[in-house]
């Protein structure tokens, strides 16, 4: 049995070692094929793989077509935007995710890119504190759950939308205020942070209409999918409304543009970097190794996204 970890941007070494042990001690094979550089690398390397953990590398039906053993997809990480999953369901591949196991490093990234923002990017001159600002929580899913606790420790007020959180107990259990509409949340939110996935229903759907209802002063962060924000509108709002920023950990295709035309109200990290910890890689890399030991063993789909 042979379990490739193809990885473009690399685990951290604890977490393949990690993923090694898992793998090698029920007498599979371990395949590591990182950084690469060209889809070529990876279509070679999944023709005699078993099973595949991934980060944010594209499984197309180009690499579903390239290996034809692959029983089981694993993408270390919450987001599977990445995966041709119809692809992968016809050929009876098994996609699963790892929910949670990198939430804390996103949550993280996210309450300091709002310090950072709010301290004109470490640069001199005066800023302005998080504490008693407002917080909303776009999406409440494992890391938008994180920023609200965090957001609280900081002495923010903490709001939240998402409308399939079945069980609205959850918000004021967590000390939380669910706002009824999406605009309201913008309404009354200094900082948006946003935890939505990339589907078909969330794609561009961040743009003018949402943002330019948020108050004097605001700032979207996103360290969800880039592909979530309407660039045009991004960039329209942000012509108007000279008070409004934009801090990304996903890149917008019209970065250079932005970055050029609106200086230090936007910033985007270099490259992804939410889930680039020791710490989240380990536990996602890991989870990711046992799901695949536990499914091929046990047939255990706890996890399975393509059902
Ligand atoms: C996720 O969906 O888990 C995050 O976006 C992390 O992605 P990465 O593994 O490519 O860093």
């Amino acid at each position: 049995m042979k379990v490739l970890v193809a990885t473009e941007k690399p685990f951290a070494k604890s977490a393949v070692e990690g993923i090694r042990r898992i793998v090698e001690e029920v007498g599979y094979e371990l395949a590591l094929l990182e950084k690469y550089t060209d889809k070529s690398e990876l279509l070679a390397a999944v023709a005699d793989a078993d099973a595949l953990i991934i980060r944010s590398d594209k499984v197309t039906a180009e690499v579903v077509a390239a290996a034809p053993k692959l029983k089981i997809v694993v993408r270390a990480g919450a987001g599977y935007d990445n995966v041709d999953l119809a692809a992968c369901t016809e050929k009876g591949i098994v996609v699963m995710n790892t929910p949670g196991q990198n939430s804390n490093a996103v949550a993280e990234l996210a309450i300091g890119m709002m310090i950072f923002m709010a301290r004109n990017q470490f640069t001199p001159g005066t800023g302005s504190e998080i504490h008693g600002k407002t917080v909303g929580i776009h999406a409440y899913g494992n890391v938008g759950r994180l920023v609200g606790r965090y957001g609280k420790a900081m002495g923010m007020n903490v709001l939240a939308y998402d409308p399939f959180v079945a069980d609205k107990g959850v918000f004021a259990a967590d000390g939380v205020t669910a706002v009824d509409s999406v605009e309201e949340l913008y309404v009354k939110s200094d900082y948006v942070s946003l935890h939505i996935p990339a589907t078909e229903q969330t794609k561009r759907s961040i743009g003018y209409d949402l943002l330019s209802k948020m108050p004097k002063g605001a700032t979207l962060v996103n360290t969800a999918r880039k592909e979530v924000i309407d660039e045009e509108g991004l960039a329209r709002v942000l012509e108007e409304r000279s008070d409004l920023k934009y801090i990304t950990d996903i890149a917008a295709d019209s970065q250079a543009a932005l970055n050029e035309k609106f200086g230090k109200r936007v910033f985007a990290t270099a490259k992804k970097m939410g889930a680039e910890t020791g710490e989240a890689n380990v536990n996602a890399g890991l989870a990711a190794a046992r799901q695949i030991v536990d499914f091929i063993r046990n047939g255990n789909r706890k996890f399975q996204v393509n059902k």
